[in-house]
């Protein structure tokens, strides 16, 4: 295959994002805005893929640490699309092919529509490239200004175009693909005489028709895939798209989303099948579910590992923890980070977990707090218990044997063990350890006064 570079343009703000963060770094499906472009580029076989960053370069950068096929080049100041892409050419030193030119705010790409623009690039022989689309409403976009043979002959922007190609429908998507030739020798050419004082990019294909290169306007059906993102209404418009993507995957996979609509899965997510997913649920950070499970509406997942038929109930909070097999959670009950439990353990309502390793079949159904605890399997934690695991200087640990039976309205004041088959007594206050196979009780003797309540009238 010839060689295919990338360059991804995402130095601007955003401004009309009216946000502190810029543009390509919200968030989309779990992931910033702009891996979805990068990965597109990346799937239609670019390597190296330019990113040309300015405003919070550090943390554009932030996103790609470590991937090799990234490198970065910096637009100090934002003087336009074509200086943009100025700013990359150091960085594609040496590279001789074609180059595909993005912008960093179009998430809907997919790496189909970019392999369609390239082979109908190279099938032409054409130097430019540029992928348009026919909008009911095309302002704002550049338009594409073609000959009475049909033939494009240039790019005009909202602000430059007269009434006249203000009413053309066919807009400049900011895809193209050219010929690295004659990107090299040309880009300095362009100037940045029109209304907004900047350097376009679209300029350069102008150049090319001027010099009798074979330039090429390819109309994409799906106007959709390389809408741009400028504000929060469109931001959320690609969301609900990406969204309805994830979602689909997930249902032609055997997964059953009940409502795919109100079903909020990021991308990395892994579920397996027969698996079902209530309305209102949000499964993100990389969460692995595995078959047959049921996880009930209103329920959050991130960073998980849960096994194959578990039951998440209704309003419960999963963090960076890990189910084996067949546990029921909730429902709202909250599992913080840290959180391991083995295969059958039973965590009910209103129960909230930190930093705990639970043995197979231990139940804990009702009003506790488990934190910084190993506890093991067949125990019965008994209503209301609390580890009371922090003395205001350190955190202390809790340690329950298997078969450890604890009564309702316990507190394990930690550090304290409580050995193998014990039973701790309701009520009781445990702050020493309590060896194998005994009762621990520690109550207040019960005092009763008769008749007190008919005095006091
Ligand atoms: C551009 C096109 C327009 C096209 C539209 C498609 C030009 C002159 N115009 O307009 O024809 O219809 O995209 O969405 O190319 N950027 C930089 N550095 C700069 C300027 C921009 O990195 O100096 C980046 C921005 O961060 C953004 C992208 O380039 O990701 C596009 O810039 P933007 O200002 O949004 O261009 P448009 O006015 O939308
Ligand atoms: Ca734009």
């Amino acid at each position: 295959m010839e060689s295919l570079a990338s360059v991804v343009l995402a130095a601007g703000k955003g401004t009309r994002m009216k946000s502190g963060l810029i543009k390509v770094l919200h968030p989309l499906a779990g992931v910033p805005m702009i891996s979805w472009p990068v990965a597109a580029a990346r799937e239609a076989g670019s390597d190296p893929i330019v990113l040309v960053i300015g405003h919070q370069a550090n943390a554009v950068q932030g996103v790609f640490r470590g991937a090799a096929d990234i490198r970065c080049a910096m637009q100090e100041d934002q003087l336009g699309t074509g200086h943009a892409v100025a700013c990359a050419l150091d960085a594609l030193a040496g590279f001789r092919g074609t180059v595909l030119i993005l912008c960093g705010d179009t998430p809907l790409l997919r790496s189909e529509t970019l392999k369609n623009m390239l082979a109908y690039h190279r099938d032409n022989q054409a130097t430019v490239t540029v992928l348009t689309a026919l909008m009911d409403d095309p302002y704002g976009y550049g338009r594409v200004v073609r000959d009475p043979s049909g033939r494009v002959n240039r790019i005009v922007e909202q602000k430059d175009a007269d009434p006249e190609e203000q009413k053309i429908s066919e807009i400049n998507s900011g895809i193209y693909c050219m010929d690295s030739d004659f990107l090299f020798n040309n880009i300095k050419g362009i100037g940045n005489d029109n209304a907004q004082g900047e350097y376009y990019l679209t300029d350069l294909l102008a150049l090319a028709v001027r010099k009798g290169l074979t330039c090429l306007a390819l109309p994409t059906a799906d106007a959709d895939k390389i809408m741009g993102i400028n504000d929060r209404v469109q931001l959320a418009r690609a969301g609900r798209i990406l969204r309805s993507r994830i979602n689909r995957d997930h249902m032609l996979n055997g997964v059953t989303i009940i409502d795919p609509d109100h079903t909020y899965i990021d991308h990395g997510v892994t579920i397996g099948a027969d698996t079902t997913i209530h309305p209102g649920c949000q499964i993100g950070g990389g969460t692995v579910i595995g078959c047959g499970c049921e996880i009930e509406q209103g329920v959050s997942i991130s960073g998980c590992r849960i096994g194959d038929d578990c039951h998440v109930k209704a309003a419960s909070v999963l963090e960076d923890s890990e189910l084996a097999e067949d546990v029921a959670i909730g429902p709202m009950a909250h599992l913080r980070p840290g959180t391991k439990l083995g295969r059958k353990v039973k965590i009910g309502n209103f129960v909230e977990t930190k930093k705990i390793v639970m043995g197979e079949g231990s139940k804990a159904s009702h009003l506790t707090y488990l934190g910084d605890a190993e506890i093991g399997r067949n125990v019965n934690i008994g209503c209301g218990t609390i580890t009371c695991i922090y003395d205001g200087v350190n955190k202390h640990r809790t340690v329950l044997g298997d078969d450890v039976f604890i009564g309702s309205d316990v507190q394990l004041v930690a550090p304290v063990t409580v050995g193998r088959n014990s039973l701790v007594a309701a009520g009781t206050t445990v702050t020493i350890d309590v060896p194998p196979d005994s009762l621990a009780l520690s109550r207040v003797p019960q005092v009763n006064k008769e008749g007190w309540r008919l005095k006091k009238r």
